[in-house]
């Protein structure tokens, strides 16, 4: 089924740009297996967008199952056309809803994640709360919602960042070719904490997709996500963020539960709300 033309279309260059699927799925399992000493089966992936992770997570198990919600129409039949044909009975244990995720949504989940900072798209305090409590009301009892989030002195400021990603393959098998993946960051106010950013994804002997995603996000803090959370009705709130290993300069690669993170650079930080 694999089809060969080239996928240069925003939404493969994002998955290859930003998103780690098992990375992330990893340290969902964790953080559920820790509180309740059994493997988690059902994931919800709100603002799902492509369904990267809930499709991800449907081929760990036949006993996994997962629900994917979002609000635009276009990633969801983007998933329908080049993911889900290319997993086969997997597809059948993944659902795509189009709805606000601010409804809670059913039936109860073991695991739900906001990644990626999509959570960011909620500028004002009773929309995050709405969220929060939507997504706890669509958890089963000891489930866990995650959010990231990221921050840190260098990373309030305007900034453009760009990488360089090889050539890889689309979901449906077509090839993804190499290209360099651009996060820029126009505008930061101290005022509201509104950050507006951009990605942009540029290849050799073809047109600069300029502005190929456009954010308007609220650099939430962490202590807002967590007051927010336990005003939701979450029981508990943990920060995790990536060790850092000193001689190599660089992360580690593991979650590690921090009380102190410091605010020097620029942090990426995986919040764990327990219902
Ligand atoms: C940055 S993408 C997230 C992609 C992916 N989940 C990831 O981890 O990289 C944000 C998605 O959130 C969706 N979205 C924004 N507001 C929403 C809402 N209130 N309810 C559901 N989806 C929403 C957008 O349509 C978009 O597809």
């Amino acid at each position: 089924m694999n089809s060969t033309r080239v996928r240069r279309d925003r939404h493969a260059f994002y998955e290859v740009a930003v998103q780690g699927p098992d990375w992330d799925l990893d340290f969902l399992d964790r953080a559920f297996r820790a509180r309740n000493g059994r493997d988690p089966v059902t994931f919800r992936e709100d603002f799902c967008s492509t369904a990267a992770l809930a499709t991800a997570w449907a081929q760990r198990g036949p006993e996994h199952r997962a629900w994917g919600v979002d609000l635009d129409p276009e990633p969801l039949a983007w998933a329908r056309r080049h993911r889900l044909p290319y997993v086969r009975d997997v597809a059948k244990r993944v659902t795509l809803v189009r709805a606000d995720v601010r409804v809670a949504q059913k039936p109860r989940v073991d695991v739900a994640c906001a990644l990626n900072f999509s959570w960011w798209v909620f500028h004002e305090r009773a929309d995050l709360v709405a969220y929060l409590r939507a997504a706890r009301a669509g958890l089963a009892d000891g489930g866990v919602l995650v959010l990231n989030a990221f921050g840190g002195v260098r990373a309030e400021r305007p900034l453009s960042e760009r990488t360089r990603k090889r050539a890889s393959s689309a979901p449906d098998g077509s090839p993804v070719p190499a290209f360099t993946y651009v996060w820029q960051q126009a505008r930061f106010n101290a005022v509201n904490r509104r950050l507006l950013a951009w990605i942009h994804f540029e290849q050799k002997d073809a047109p600069r997709m300029a502005r190929a995603f456009v954010y308007d996000w609220r650099m939430w803090t962490l202590p807002e996500l967590r007051e927010a959370a336990l005003e939701a009705g979450f029981r508990e709130f943990d920060v995790y963020s990536e060790g850092w290993d000193a001689k190599r300069r660089t992360h580690t690669g593991v979650l590690h539960r921090r009380v102190n993170l410091d605010n020097d650079d620029c942090w990426i930080a995986y919040c764990a709300a327990y219902r």
